[in-house]
């Protein structure tokens, strides 16, 4: 007889897709009577939920698993796991790198953890659950019928009263289907599929009773999200339209999109329907055709910029963000100059870069050279960054002195708050009224809190416990690249 598992301990890795898995791993979890804690010390079982975007974000797991040797000769009986993109990607090879893991899970079938734990507890054997199919038709078929354990998992989510609800995932679309030439994230999370309207309301319905404001709709490619209902097409338009109908939901975002196909009814409902966020996320990945060609993402720098325009026409103030690779294979000083101008040109509130790296399976890894020096992808990284900083600034000192909506998130990091004094300490004028930093450097007062505007820009202001989960006005006084700071002028919606 074995005393069944008490405690888990969960840490996610990489997007916010794995988040919300995480969020429905947990409610399993909770389900069979389970306790979260902080530490894998004491944990009963020990899961990490992986990401396999970049190699380096394998191998933080890998030696986070190292870490775990120890333990686990000390404690034969604690389980540890590995769910998630990393769990599909490396299958059971990843057994044999790590002598003491016992279970993979990968990310299409979550569903399947309890019956895992059991087997892993009860057979003290390793199990898997990875999609494992080679074919990609006959893993068409096969998740079809995953689907319907899958979309039960994500409506099954009850969030617990501890958990921050205020802003909340939504999944619409599994999978992708694009096949960038440097991404792994098909091979990991399958064909792209959309969720039936009824699922993805039901949950924003169940979320709004429970005090959520704030839905992000998430997809790979959210902005093909397609779903035919009676024989007619549901667009991501649509979607937003019968979201926004919900009561009690303040605003809404949707993440990731991809230019090419885009359909302009979403910048009439970005523009026409209120509660819809002014802010898209549109990774351009690259400012030269030449390597969006080598990525096959299918469009031009020109329709790229097109579709910016387009969207600023409808929606003037629009905040735009994207994502960009830099040192993907055969990329030139030119073809670099050519991203760091498409930044300069698109004024983009803010932009996430990477560095190149080769994921095994993809078609850049096969046939391609990754023949940029870690070096030169670092010093790209590094200017690209720089000419977004110069923009970001400007942005937000153009704000000094505006009142903007923040719905509160919870408690800031005091650390932002006394970069962002030093910021203006340099730069005097700035921020005529910029808070004056104490002799340790961080401004000791009540509660910093920290929130968002619709446009997604991060403020702190000082505030107390009662205004988290509440829709305030702050005006803003001092800024840094990533933050606006300021004060609390009123209170537009207490916390529900
Ligand atoms: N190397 C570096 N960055 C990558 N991304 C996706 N695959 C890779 C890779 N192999 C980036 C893209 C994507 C973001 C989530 O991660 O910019 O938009
Ligand atoms: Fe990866 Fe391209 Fe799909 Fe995005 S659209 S998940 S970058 S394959």
């Amino acid at each position: 007889m074995h005393t069944n598992p008490r405690t888990y301990y969960l840490e996610t890795f990489g997007c916010q897709m794995n988040v919300l898995d995480s969020q429905l791993v947990e409610g399993q979890l909770r389900e069979l009577g389970m306790r979260r804690v902080d530490s894998a010390r004491t944990a009963d079982i020990i899961l990490f939920n992986t990401c396999s975007v970049r190699q380096h974000a394998e191998d933080k797991v890998l030696s986070r698993l190292g870490r775990l040797k120890r333990l686990k000769q000390r404690r034969p009986g604690a389980i540890v796991g590995v769910i998630g993109c990393m769990a599909e990607r490396r299958k059971e090879a990843l057994f044999a790198s790590v002598p003491h893991l016992d279970l993979l899970c990968g990310p299409g079938l979550l569903h399947r953890l309890p019956t895992l734990l059991e087997e892993v507890w009860d057979r003290h054997e390793r199990v898997a659950a990875l999609s494992g199919s080679q074919s990609r038709r006959i893993e068409v078929l096969q998740r079809s019928l995953e689907n319907d354990e899958m979309e039960k998992l994500d409506l099954s989510r009850r969030p617990s009263p501890e958990d921050n609800v205020v802003q909340s995932y939504i999944r619409v679309q599994r999978g992708c289907d694009k096949f960038c030439t440097y991404c792994v994230v098909p091979f990991v999370r399958g064909p792209e599929l959309s969720r039936p309207p009824a699922h993805i309301l039901e949950e924003a319905r169940m979320l709004a009773d429970r005090g959520c404001r704030e839905i992000t709709l998430l997809g790979q490619t959210v902005n093909s999200y397609a779903y035919s209902e009676n024989g007619r097409r549901v667009g991501l338009a649509q979607l937003l339209e019968r979201v926004h109908a919900i009561d009690g939901i303040d605003r809404i975002r949707f993440v990731t999109s991809f230019p090419a196909d885009w359909d302009e009814d979403i910048f009439r409902v970005v523009r026409g329907f209120p509660r819809v966020c002014p802010y898209l996320h549109i990774p351009a990945q690259s400012g030269s055709n030449r390597i969006l060609k080598a990525m096959n993402r299918g469009y031009t720098v020109e329709e790229y910029l097109r579709l910016m325009d387009t969207a600023r026409e409808y929606v003037p103030d629009i905040a735009l963000a994207g994502d960009f690779i830099v040192g993907f294979c055969g990329e030139t000083e030119e073809d670099f100059e050519a991203t760091a101008n498409l930044v300069r040109r698109v004024e983009y509130k803010g932009v996430f870069v990477f560095k190149y790296s080769p994921r095994p399976g993809t078609s850049a890894e096969r046939a391609k050279t990754d023949d940029i020096p870690t070096d030169v992808k670092a010093r790209r990284n590094n200017d690209l960054l720089a000419v977004q900083r110069e923009i970001s600034l400007r942005q937000k000192r153009a704000m000094i002195g505006q009142t903007v909506e923040v719905l509160v998130e919870g408690y800031s990091r005091p650390a932002l708050r006394a970069r962002a004094a030093e910021e203006a300490a340099q730069n005097p004028g700035a921020g005529a009224a910029a808070p004056m930093p104490t002799e340790s450097g961080i401004h000791a007062s009540v509660h910093q809190l920290t929130g968002r505007t619709p446009h997604d820009m991060i403020v702190v202001f000082d505030g107390d416990s009662s205004h988290i989960g509440a829709l305030v006005n702050v005006r803003v006084d001092s800024v840094s690249p990533l933050t606006l700071l300021g004060q609390l002028t009123s209170v537009v919606s207490p916390r529900r």
